[in-house]
């Protein structure tokens, strides 16, 4: 079953990584839902693409942008996190002309992990765990976010419907050891890539070595950067019997190349617009 993934919900048409956007994604018909989350201070999981509070989308409790990159989520309570509203990009940015098209949802809040899964209990989400190697002080380690988002997952009973990915693999390598029924996804861009040495404990010479280094971990599903993958890249990824969904594709060439090279899914900030390419291709990407 092709694999069509909304990227943040589906942030091209709802505000990212919130409730209403999810919700609205899942309304749309999106299968599966891409989210971000981080750990606060008080040790809750949330739903938010950046360790920190970004001017870009977020306003305090008196409606004032801030001025610059807030505090961390490890830094605030959870009582905290929800004075901020992030239901509107930042208009004038350049966030906002990439995304003219967002229904602000004012008001809206940074939601619990367990929020989220509780939306909805037939949708499958992709978990991307932010923790950065080069920052490490920024966030929790990443074994112990893991175990964290297998916690809330657990008790909202849906182990069978996630995915933990993440650009550090040492997150999902954990979720391999301590619990291997759980699916997991290996995140790629070159510029990860090439700082594997934080992460993976060697050096990766060539993207090209990926799909071999993510059969090393145990397999599952590579995401890479979809213009960092080739169809020989794509091919040996099948080899090793790898899925692949790259992210985050949003042009209608590119989501149709792609399916027609026979990716396993895509990410994406308009899952309308996917909906209506795999509509095109049905014998290549079946129904999402
Ligand atoms: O799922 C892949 C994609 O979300 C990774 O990039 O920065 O949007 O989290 P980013
Ligand atoms: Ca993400």
């Amino acid at each position: 079953m092709f694999s069509l993934q909304g990227h943040r919900g589906a942030r091209a048409l709802f505000p990212e990584n919130t409730l209403g956007g999810l919700r609205a994604a899942i309304a749309l018909g999106v299968r599966t839902i891409e989210i971000d989350v981080g750990v606060t201070r008080d040790g809750a999981v949330v739903v938010h693409h950046d360790p920190a509070l970004t001017p870009d989308l977020t306003r305090d409790r008196c409606g004032a942008w801030l001025p610059d990159r807030g505090p961390l989520l490890r830094e605030l309570t959870l009582a905290q996190l929800a004075k901020y509203d992030v239901g509107r990009i930042r208009p004038g940015t350049d966030y906002a002309e990439r995304f003219p098209g967002q229904a602000a949802q004012d008001g809206a809040r940074i939601p619990t992990l367990d929020e989220a899964l509780a939306l909805d209990n037939t949708t499958a989400w992709n978990i991307e765990l932010k923790s950065l190697p080069t920052h490490p002080d920024w966030t929790l380690a990443p074994e112990e976010m893991a175990e964290r988002v297998l916690h809330v997952a657990g008790a909202a009973g849906a182990l069978d419907r996630i995915t933990v990915q993440s650009f550090d693999w040492r997150a999902p390598r954990h979720v391999r050891r301590i619990r291997p029924s759980v699916a997991r996804g290996w995140l790629t861009s070159a510029e990860t890539v090439a700082d594997a040495a934080l992460w993976l404990g060697r050096h990766i010479t060539d993207m090209d070595d990926v799909p071999d280094a993510i059969a090393k971990e145990g397999g599952g599903a590579w995401t890479p950067e979809h213009t960092d993958l080739t169809e020989a890249m794509l091919s040996r990824a099948h080899e090793l019997g790898l899925l692949v969904i790259p992210w985050t594709v949003n042009s209608r060439a590119d989501m149709l190349r792609l399916i027609d090279w026979g990716v396993d899914g895509l990410i994406t900030d308009w899952p309308d617009r996917a909906l209506t390419a795999i509509a095109e291709r049905p014998a290549e990407a079946g129904r999402p």
